[in-house]
């Protein structure tokens, strides 16, 4: 697969002949991250003026509103669009079968002095069409209001583009800290604009419940609460009600952005037993606190012993599934603490009654019950990578998190598993740039020497996780993952053979101007 797509960054031109960039080049018109498959620059440019169309056949209509809705603000520009061919100049949009080649998400972008072209096999390549086009731009373009003065002048070139990867995700989490519909919006946007395309939500954890559950309301009543003595700011706390899931589901499925919900099981639930106390090994009522004033991850699991545990996580995987259209649900599985399983009756109780030899494989079992549960509901199990102990189930999708795992992943894709990397020296973006620099982040080789002779359709790709116990405010968050996020989105998107440091630098310098107009804060480095 590497050697198929080699960068081709040429200016072609008949007369006078203007000399080929070479790879690791910037011309000044491509400053695209991430980097396209091919590129060729032509010689002149297109002028997008109150006289450009859009055109596009009935079945791309939608596309061609969403385009016109990136265009048309900052240009002042109405953009008709219309089936056929109006006068002037336009830009089309259009589905084609030859292009099956590309994939799913593959496109290729056209653009003469007369006419842009977007065409791609199938609507989410379309939509990353778009997003080059935007790029390509004047970076005024994504202003919301009319800029006066500004030429929308695209230069001529021939792009071919597809990912590396289908899985270019990003991990928040709304446990620690809760982030409002408004900001998740501004994620999914930022996302879209860098074709990431997988926004993981992490929704349940210790420092609180945040999605509305109706079978069960203590859970937002009481589990997505901080207790009152530690006089947390109320914007921190919260949970999404489903409407609001429903709204985020189709603005994120506009936007080629396909969300992934997590409900952490066993480990990682201590704020569920503030309210369901009856679900854990003891019993005991828990209040739930922020990270670094409580008592921090506690020493609780779901008994695995008791039949009314599975019968809640069926309810509540059942209104999850509801919600969420992807065909993934997150279980969580990490960090499980086991003591209270060796010190529990009930749990002793399933390890003997179902042949096991310890509380590893009690996790396993748990596990793979679920696993079936999801099945029968036709989704898929993901889960952190210590689902892998005590035995993985030959269909969960695993998700390396943790240093020095490359042998229990070669042993997962050996199996026929589907793995995604987000390992902690790269992808931890509550992680220091001391320890993480956005170099290292682009330097990430997700195939590493250990799985090089591994099938890689098993490697579904690469996320960011960012966990929200350290950094809680909207400009910190966004510090911690901008600009590293775009450099992981090449990781994700670009063919090694075309990375290069140099010349991402480049061009990320160019994006913190978009990234200003996007209001997203960033730390303005390259350490
Ligand atoms: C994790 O960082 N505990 C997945
Ligand atoms: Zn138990």
């Amino acid at each position: 697969m590497k050697d198929l797509l080699l960068i081709s960054i040429l200016i072609i031109s008949l007369s006078p002949l203007k000399e080929p960039v070479t790879a690791g080049e910037v011309t000044k018109e491509i400053q695209i991250i991430p980097m396209p498959s091919e590129i060729i620059v032509l010689n002149g440019t297109f002028e997008m003026t109150g006289n450009t169309s859009i055109q596009a056949g009935h079945n791309l209509l939608l596309k061609a509103e969403q385009l016109r809705a990136y265009l048309s603000p900052a240009s002042g520009y109405k953009l008709p669009i219309n089936k056929e061919s109006a006068g002037g100049n336009y830009i089309e949009l259009k589905l084609s079968d030859e292009l099956l080649h590309l994939g799913d998400e593959g496109y290729q972008l056209n653009i003469t002095h007369e006419k842009v072209l977007i065409t791609a096999y199938n609507m989410r390549g379309i939509f990353w069409g778009i997003q080059t086009l935007r790029q390509l731009f004047p970076h005024e373009i994504l202003r919301e209001a009319t800029v006066d003065g500004v030429k929308w002048i695209l230069p001529c070139v021939n792009i071919v583009d597809k990912p590396r990867f289908s899985w270019r995700g990003l991990m928040i989490d709304y446990s620690r800290t809760f982030w409002n519909t408004r900001h998740t919006k501004k994620y999914i946007d930022a996302m879209a604009y860098y074709k990431l395309n997988k926004l993981h939500m992490h929704l349940t954890d210790d420092q609180g419940w945040r999605i509305e559950i109706d079978k069960y309301s203590a859970l937002t009543e009481k589990a997505s609460k901080f207790d009152t003595i530690y006089h947390e700011p109320k914007e921190r706390e919260g949970f999404y009600l489903k409407e609001d899931i429903r709204e985020l589901v189709r603005y994120a499925e506009a936007r080629n952005v396909e969300i992934i919900p997590e409900i952490e099981m066993p480990g990682h639930t201590s704020e569920v037993f503030a309210a369901y106390p009856e679900l854990s090994c003891t019993g005991e009522t828990l209040s739930v606190s922020p990270f670094f004033k409580g008592p921090g991850i506690q020493n609780v699991i779901f008994c695995a012993g008791k039949e009314r545990t599975f019968g809640f996580l069926e309810n509540v995987l059942s209104e999850i599934i509801e919600l969420f259209p992807s065909k993934y649900v997150h279980i969580g599985g990490d960090e499980a603490p086991k003591e209270k399983w060796k010190a529990c009756p009930d749990c002793q109780g399933a390890i003997k009654k179902y042949g096991l030899k310890d509380e590893d494989e009690l996790q396993s079992w748990f596990t793979k019950r679920i696993e079936v549960f999801l099945n029968s509901k036709g989704k898929k199990l993901i889960g952190w990578d210590e689902i892998s102990q005590g035995g993985l189930s030959k269909t969960a999708t695993v998700m390396f998190w943790r240093g020095g795992m490359e042998n229990i992943a070669l042993a997962a894709i050996t199996q026929g598993n589907d793995v995604i990397m987000a390992p902690t020296s790269h992808c931890y973006f509550d992680y220091s740039y001391k320890n993480i620099s956005t170099e290292k982040v682009y330097t990430f080789e997700p195939l590493s020497d250990k799985l090089e002779s591994v099938n890689p359709e098993h490697i579904l790709g690469v996320e960011a996780c960012f966990w929200s116990h350290i950094d809680r405010t909207e400009p910190k968050m966004d510090r911690q993952i901008f600009p590293r996020i775009l450099a992981l989105a090449e990781v994700g998107w670009t063919e090694s053979p075309n990375r290069n440091w140099d010349n991402f630098s480049l061009r990320l310098k160019h994006q913190y101007k978009s990234l200003d107009l996007m209001s997203i804060y960033y730390m303005d480095t390259n350490i």
